[in-house]
């Protein structure tokens, strides 16, 4: 059961600007260094547009000198980025820097975060420097950056690890080099609150200049302490937070952008800071981020969990339905989580369907619309009620699959008790069709070996992922499938009624992306002869 009621009343603080947290967003930078959750050029536009209409501050948009692509994914995100500073992240090198300068020029308005490590093992083994000539490149780094940009950000990686004079050297050298925000990363989730409490208190007192500048948390969840870690920092007079949508990031992830502004916003009384987040937006965001790089929300996760507001026990439902405040500390409706909507059926036209579209958050042009409008029929047929989530399924598929070269055409699969099962498949790449016939180790396997036959190649399948669109037998499947080839990794999508055209359709689309991904290859040149 989901509440509906009106949002409750917060005990809400006056906005001061001193109590203003800054959100630093590194979905896109440190969300996308997870194993696994690459995300295409497309699918990096398609966030960064939300997070900067969603009133993310700062979006961190990649690492430019990591690969072509990541400058790609920061000059394109700084040419459109409209509200939120752009900014790019450096090592200390001047390499790292002048690359992150260049992919950020088109931005309205740029930040270039360049770190080095400063914890004993961190520079004895990584680095192999000493001391003396880590604080040297504290110093050039920074005033380097700072001839691209007014806005650097500097982080001593490792810092909870860091002995707390040398970290107090550092981080009076970046301020003194041009610094404006100083981040203090738990690059190892090390961390607990109060020891991180004092520890940015220490800085703030100690550091000749630390009241000039912002400092700044990014905290690991590697003890599952991100977000209270983060909190302490706030607490301890930090005023910029970096974090991530659905906690993603390196090892156990990053502290959850949805979590420190819902425990913000909902304990305002004892949290006495604001951000600028339009939390409706967060249900739209964190699905969109599971979508694109593949990773599921566990049930359970705090905010954005499919169970976040899920009452199940009787006991719990009686008191929901006597007042949502018994257990519920938020509403579903603030953080923009509707009730499952049973929105139109095969009689809807197509005016309905481009408001419906609209209320979601899509606009489409012409032809998309005219593609998009033709699916939904095909599905009204097939299923007795279109939810809300089938739309979302259905167009996100359409608009991911529109400038693909190869396409579905035909599935035929025979599956059972008694093997072999057999695929047959029809293609279409470049406008000619080919098909082929295949067995296999299930009607999957079958399907991906007969894709195979006509598309061959030696990517790696290591994620094959199917899950149920809304509730009920017909429902729709939402497959994701991760192919890996020479290192590079691609997430293919696909939806439908049918779990086998849906996987076959998310298959098709991970070569599609492979495709894009070595660039100069044709299609016919993947093809067999
Ligand atoms: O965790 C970390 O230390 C980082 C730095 C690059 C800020 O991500
Ligand atoms: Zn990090």
């Amino acid at each position: 059961m989901t509440s509906s009621k009106k949002g409750r009343k917060q005990a809400k603080h006056k906005r001061d600007a001193a109590d203003r947290v800054v959100i630093f967003d590194t979905t896109l930078r440190d969300g996308e260094q997870s194993p696994g959750a690459s995300m295409t050029l497309s699918e990096k536009l398609q966030v960064a547009e939300l997070l900067d209409e969603m009133g993310v501050d700062i979006i961190e948009a990649g690492f430019p000198i990591a690969s072509n692509g990541d400058f790609q994914a920061v000059n394109e995100i700084a040419k459109i980025a409209s509200n939120a500073v752009v900014c790019g992240l450096a090592r200390a090198g001047a390499k790292d820097i002048d690359r992150a300068g260049e992919a950020l020029k088109p931005a309205k308005r740029s930040r270039i975060h360049t770190f080095i490590s400063t914890s004993p093992v961190h520079m004895k083994y990584k680095l192999q420097m000493e001391p003396g000539d880590v604080l040297a490149a504290v110093t050039s780094s920074v005033q380097l950056a700072r001839k691209w940009t007014d806005d650097v950000e500097w982080s001593p990686e490792d810092a909870t690890r860091t002995d707390p004079d040398f970290l107090c050297r550092c981080v009076e050298a970046a301020i003194k080099a041009g610094a404006g925000t100083i981040n203090i990363p738990d690059t190892v989730g090390y961390t607990v609150p109060q020891e991180y409490h004092a520890l940015i208190s220490m800085l703030r007192e100690k550091v000749p200049g630390a009241d000039k500048v912002v400092f700044s948390t990014h905290c690991h969840d590697d003890l599952g302490l991100a977000v209270a870690n983060s909190l302490a920092g706030v607490a301890a007079g930090a005023r910029q937070v970096e974090c991530t949508i659905n906690g993603i990031g390196e090892r156990a992830g990053n502290a959850a952008l949805e979590e420190v502004h819902m425990a913000i916003d909902t304990r305002n009384d004892v949290l006495p800071y604001w951000t600028s987040i339009d939390a409706a937006y967060i249900t739209r965001a964190s699905k969109i981020v599971s979508a694109v790089t593949a990773f599921p929300v566990q049930y359970n996760k705090a905010i954005v969990g499919k169970n976040a507001f899920a009452h199940e026990s009787g006991i719990h439902q009686d008191g929901m339905l006597k007042h949502t405040e018994t257990y519920e500390i938020m509403t579903p409706e603030s953080i923009g989580l509707k009730e499952s909507a049973l929105v139109m059926g095969k009689h809807s036209g197509r005016h309905a369907f481009r408001e419906k579209l609209k209320e979601l958050g899509y606009e489409l042009g012409d032809n998309a619309l005219q593609d998009a409008f033709q699916r939904f029929k095909d599905l009204a047929d097939k299923k007795k009620h279109v939810f809300d989530e089938d739309i979302e399924a259905l167009v996100d598929d359409e608009l991911a699959t529109a400038n693909d070269r190869i396409k579905v055409v035909a599935l035929t699969v025979i599956a059972g008790t008694s093997g072999p099962q057999k695929a047959t498949i029809t293609l279409e790449v470049d406008a000619k069709h080919h098909t082929r016939e295949a067995t296999g180790d299930g009607p999957v396997d079958a399907t991906f070996n007969a894709i195979k036959a006509i598309v061959p190649h030696e990517a790696r399948l290591p994620l094959y992922q199917v899950h149920a669109v809304t509730e009920g037998t017909d429902a729709q499947a939402e497959v994701s499938v991760r192919l890996e080839e020479n290192g590079k990794s691609v997430i293919g999508r696909g939806a439908d009624t049918d779990t086998m055209v849906a996987s076959a359709r998310a298959y098709v689309s991970a070569l599609n992306k492979l495709l894009v991904k070595r660039e100069k290859s044709a299609p016919e040149k993947m093809l067999a002869s």
